[in-house]
């Protein structure tokens, strides 16, 4: 098993467990619920038809009572109105203070079960098991909690960090494809600003199933670069900007398409190419770094190409953006594979990186 401790402050910190199979260990995890006398699980209709039965028995094996909330799965559930129901049967179940959430699912359930722990009675603690690749290597660890608005993704939220995360990658034998390649983006994402190694180890990958055989290494490597961040700057004022790399382009496409034609993690991969090869031309960045991450998105199937888009509209979805400080933007730019860097761009100059 590899163990992480996540400190964000003086007074809190988590571990992160990785290991395979550790979702049939969660009963003897006896001291982590102690404190607890109920945990209502979230989790969506997917991921409940494959795992609640068990993680429900497993977490009253562990000690306390356990109540279940099923949500529809998908983006759009990570919306106010099923904050209010959730709330609705937080108070059925009679939740206190002295009660915990778990959340079991991807990055969908863990936010908003995430957000509803941060807000119901001014806070209370709460515990992420994620179940997809894109929850494991980033949304599960960090403490960033929330929910969408007709107005944008994510408007909504908070900082609240779990008492811990719980990742089993036994999990990702039952995930699409489609999202497994998703979660690739995040994962190559971490290569690319922090680790030259993952990124060669990634490059050497000719099979699924021998990539899957080494995830409890890759998700172990992916959430210790998270988690080293996270400490360094909790509430995102510096550092934790590196992780926002291929995020601004990435958010634009993703948002341009309404959500249906490009995932996140197929955003943030177009987003990565993008800024590179603009950086790259502009001497920020070590010349071939772009045609390497290009080579890798490939080998998993990720776009790379900037879609079309009318300029005007991407401006407008980009002067949204909640990531615009003083009229300028932080965007993250790789020195070279393993290396990232905060550039400041005008908000005038924005545009540029869409030409
Ligand atoms: N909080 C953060 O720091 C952070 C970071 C990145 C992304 N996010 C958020 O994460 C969300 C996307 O997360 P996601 O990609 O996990 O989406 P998701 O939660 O919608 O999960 C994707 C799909 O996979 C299914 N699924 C999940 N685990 C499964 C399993 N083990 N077996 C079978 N099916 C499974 C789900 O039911 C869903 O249909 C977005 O809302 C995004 O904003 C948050």
């Amino acid at each position: 098993m590899k163990e992480l401790v996540c400190k964000t402050s003086n007074t809190h910190q988590y571990p992160i467990l990785i290991e395979k199979g550790i979702k049939d260990r969660i009963a003897s995890m006896k001291t982590l619920f102690a404190p607890y006398h109920k945990v209502v699980i979230i989790t969506d209709k997917n991921v409940a038809k494959k795992y609640l039965a068990d993680m429900e028995r497993q977490v009253r094996a562990a000690g306390p009572k356990v109540y279940s909330i099923v949500i529809p799965a998908g983006e759009e559930s990570k919306c106010m109105g099923q904050v209010s129901d959730i709330y609705d049967e937080l108070v059925k179940c009679n939740v206190t203070r002295k009660d915990a959430i778990l959340t079991l699912g991807g990055g969908v359930v863990g936010d908003l079960g995430g957000f509803c722990a941060a807000t119901y009675l001014r806070g209370i603690d709460f515990i992420q098991v994620p179940t997809s690749l894109l929850a494991q290597v980033d949304s599960s660890v960090g403490g960033k909690v929330g929910i969408d608005l007709d107005a944008g993704k994510n408007l909504v939220g908070a900082f609240h960090q779990p008492e811990a995360v719980i990742i089993d990658p036994l999990f990702l034998d039952t995930l699409d494809d489609h999202y497994l390649m998703d979660g690739m983006g995040e994962v190559i994402k971490y290569g690319c600003i922090k680790s030259q190694g993952l990124f060669v180890k990634l490059m050497s990958y000719a099979y699924h199933e021998d990539l899957l055989d080494d995830m409890e290494e890759i998700v172990a490597k992916c959430c210790a670069i998270k988690k080293d961040v996270v400490e360094a700057d909790e509430h995102e004022q510096g550092l934790r900007r590196i992780l926002n790399f291929g995020h601004t382009v990435g958010h634009v496409v993703e948002t341009f398409y309404k959500y249906k034609k490009y995932s996140h993690g197929q955003g943030v991969a177009i987003g990565m190419a993008q800024i590179t090869k603009k950086t790259e031309a502009e001497g920020i960045t070590q010349v071939g770094t772009y045609d390497q991450i290009i080579a890798l998105l490939e080998n998993y199937g990720l776009p790379t190409k900037l879609p079309k888009m009318p300029l005007e509209k991407v401006q407008e979805i980009l002067f949204t953006d909640k990531k615009f400080e003083n009229n300028a933007l932080h965007i993250c730019a790789l020195e070279k594979v393993g290396r990232a860097q905060i550039v400041k761009i005008q908000k005038d100059q924005a545009i540029e990186l869409f030409r």
